[in-house]
């Protein structure tokens, strides 16, 4: 068949899309449907700092960080901490490439870290890892090679320092960059499904974490070949490999079968930016999630060199709620998990896949 664009419509692509489940859900359900699993992880889990702000993908774009981080009352404008004891900021990566200032940004962020030691986490994107390749295609003519040289370096020796990590678990939510799909999950877990989501979230990020390591150890000066299944961008982006927790594009997430992810397991990603404008549009919500909160993406499209939006994450005591600043320049607050918790109005299809709680289109 050829989709030739006379010939493709919505039809073909349920067929497609339909086929795909039909043939891809063979694995047996679980007792407890996937949704009530994340929602009890997260009323349980003792081990979530009490606040936690989640920024996504900024790209070169040091005003947006700053804004965020201002608004959430977490630093000043000079990026000192202001977050006092119980909060936690986390940063999704892609710190560089696309917008103007990635030197700017970056610099923020470590500032931020060096003055609240422990409470800020920063992760590496596949943009770091692919400058870190020498690939700067994406880079801003803004930035000198010399620039780029220099936060290669620096981005290598805080990997190697545990500044910068691939991944953060904290109780059932899992932080990295893109996340862990269906077939990578089945690559590196013998069975994910058989323990405690916080036990899986931490055993996935220790993973990360130490191939990242031991791929930055390699590293010959400021030139990196990161190796492994872990770091390739996989086959439907043109790479190799079922594709890395660097890599996942979210509607693999959001299409993927509740069963085939972890019960309980929520993976906070970023990497996929929104590409709607919450300033021009009040239906446009640049934090996505599964409806189920198996998966959540952050990357609101921050950066100049998307739509410039005002969003991010809060992780407040187990309860997860998105800030937008919207039309007129006003902060509007959802709240997810009651959304996805309080009600039963929205079971998982007969599939065993749950519809998106909202799109960003
Ligand atoms: C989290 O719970 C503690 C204890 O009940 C409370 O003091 C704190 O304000 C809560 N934090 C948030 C962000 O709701």
């Amino acid at each position: 068949m050829t989709l030739s664009s006379a010939g493709w419509s919505p039809w073909v692509a349920l067929m497609v899309v339909g086929s795909l489940y039909v043939f891809g859900g063979s694995r047996a359900k679980r007792s407890l449907s996937s949704g009530r699993a994340q929602c009890e992880a997260l009323a349980g889990a003792a081990e979530l700092p009490g606040r936690m702000v989640v920024i996504g993908d900024l790209h070169g774009d040091r005003d947006a960080l700053v804004e965020i981080l201002v608004a959430a009352g977490v630093s000043d404008a000079s990026c000192e901490w202001r977050g006092g004891q119980d909060a936690v900021v986390v940063q999704l990566g892609d710190v560089v490439d696309r917008g103007p200032d990635s030197e700017g940004a970056n610099a923020c962020l470590r500032r931020l870290q060096a003055s609240a030691p422990g409470a800020v986490f920063r992760l590496a994107g596949n943009h770091e890892v692919i400058w870190a390749e020498g690939d700067f295609r994406f880079a801003s003519r803004t930035e000198t090679p010399a620039v780029r040289s220099r936060l290669i370096r620096m981005w290598l020796d805080e990997v190697s320092a545990g500044n910068v990590v691939g991944a953060y678990a904290a109780g059932p939510v899992l932080f990295t960059h893109a996340g862990f799909r269906p077939a990578m999950l089945a690559k590196v877990s013998p069975d994910p499904f058989a323990q405690n989501p916080a036990s899986v979230a931490a055993s996935l990020a220790r993973l990360v974490n130490s191939e990242l390591r031991s791929a930055v150890e390699k590293c010959s000066g400021i030139r990196c070949a990161f190796e492994g299944d872990l770091f390739s961008a996989g086959r439907d982006r043109g790479g190799n490999g079922v594709g890395g927790t660097f890599w996942t594009d979210f509607g693999i997430l959001l299409d993927a079968d509740a069963d085939a992810l972890p019960a309980g397991l929520v993976q906070v990603v970023g990497h996929s930016a929104a590409r709607c404008s919450a300033r021009a549009s009040p239906k446009c919500e640049p934090i996505r999630a599964r409806q189920d909160l198996a998966a959540v993406c952050v990357d609101a499209g921050l950066s100049v060199a998307y739509a410039s939006n005002r969003a991010y994450l809060e992780i407040r005591n187990g309860t997860l709620v998105t800030l937008t600043r919207t039309v007129g320049g006003a902060w509007r607050e959802r709240d997810l998990t009651a959304e996805a918790c309080a009600s039963d109005n929205n079971p998982p299809d007969s599939d065993g896949r749950s519809p998106p709680l909202q799109d960003a289109l």
